[in-house]
């Protein structure tokens, strides 16, 4: 049986580290549509060096082993991602393949939701496919519904950085909520 009102902590994960990224504004309005009993860390992703199996040999470094616990602790993630070249930005992709690493590979087992915004037509859908793929190498429970595919961002986000178009943040609350009942699921509470 699902206990309600037990918290659920996300890790919040933007794949685009500029200041005025439309993914990382989609991050933070989601942060403000949470059910009751869930919260949202975001990890920033800037100080993850290219991966490097040597570095690894040695140790992970500082800002990685950061990573790996704070996605070990987190009930769930929550992703939001542009699409480079009709796929997941090296940013992302390269985070992931840190963290991913033995021992304790601690994606396993977590519930991921993903979103994603570009200011194109192309909705992120190519990327947030291939996002979907690497989960299952992963071993994580991807929300399915409703799929947060944004396009035209530049139009639907103030100077703010607010998300102003009803029917898309209607969406990103609906993803929200859906991870919030997956998680309860997964988990078995
Ligand atoms: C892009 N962009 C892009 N957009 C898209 O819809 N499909 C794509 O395949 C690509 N490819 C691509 C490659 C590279 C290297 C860059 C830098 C950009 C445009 C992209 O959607 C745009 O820069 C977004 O604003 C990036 O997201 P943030 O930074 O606003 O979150």
């Amino acid at each position: 049986m699902n206990d309600d009102t037990k918290p659920i902590r996300v890790l919040g994960i933007s794949g685009s580290l500029r200041k005025a990224s439309y993914n990382t504004m989609l991050l933070r309005n989601a942060m403000e549509m949470l059910p009751p009993g869930m919260s949202v860390e975001i990890f920033d992703l800037a100080p993850i060096p290219l991966y490097n199996e040597d570095v690894r040999e040695k140790g992970f470094p500082a800002p990685v082993q950061q990573l790996r616990d704070k996605i070990a602790q987190c009930d769930a993630l929550l992703i939001a991602t542009p699409e480079y070249n009709y796929s997941i930005p090296g940013v992302l992709k390269n985070a992931i393949d840190w963290a991913s690493r033995p021992p304790d590979q601690p994606f396993s087992g977590k519930p991921v939701a993903i979103m994603g915004a570009t200011p194109s037509t192309g909705r992120t859908i190519r990327s947030q496919l291939h996002l979907r793929q690497c989960f299952v190498f992963l071993n994580m429970h991807p929300v399915n519904k409703p799929e947060v595919l944004i396009s035209d961002a530049a139009r639907i986000f103030d100077e703010q950085g607010r998300l102003t178009d009803d029917t898309t943040r209607g969406f990103v609350k609906d993803l929200v909520a859906a991870l919030a009942v997956w998680t309860r699921t997964v988990r078995g509470g």
